[in-house]
């Protein structure tokens, strides 16, 4: 476990207001442990944006009863420069289906095939969640 140092800081009281609004928002009950995670956060962000390599979450939403689509996802993973690490299928119903795609490499990149499927026809909805590959935590 590392070292914890004690800060003070100083900011506007409209700017403590508006960081206890978001803490309850958000429903933490310590301070401390709600601004460590705004940090981790934005560490997260930069390394996102670094072109360092990253992992990253897709869910896709889609009709596999949309001519072709379920062939085109698959060759545009495999034509993409990222990684595909692991990805989960569930069928939803008859013709909708959930997908999760554990992709890793550069987050343009990422964001670019992301961006590739969400595109393509009969997908109904296309959520990309940055995620990291936590050296910045060590
Ligand atoms: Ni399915």
């Amino acid at each position: 476990m590392a070292k914890l140092v004690r800060i003070s800081l100083s900011l506007e009281e409209s700017l403590l207001e508006q960081l206890a609004s978001m803490q309850g928002k958000d429903g933490y009950e310590n301070r401390s442990e709600y601004i460590r995670d705004l940090i981790r956060s934005q560490i997260a962000r930069r390394e996102w944006i670094s072109g360092e390599e990253v992992v990253g979450t897709l869910s896709l939403i889609y009709n596999h009863h949309q001519r072709g689509l379920a062939g085109k996802l698959i060759d545009l993973q495999h034509h993409s420069s990222v990684h595909v690490l692991a990805s989960t299928h569930v069928h939803l119903s008859h013709e909708i289906c959930a997908e999760m795609i554990m992709i890793r490499g550069c987050g343009s990149e990422i964001e670019k095939l992301a961006a590739s499927l969400k595109r393509l026809k009969g997908v109904l909805k296309a959520e990309l969640t940055a995620g990291s590959m936590g050296r910045a935590f060590r």
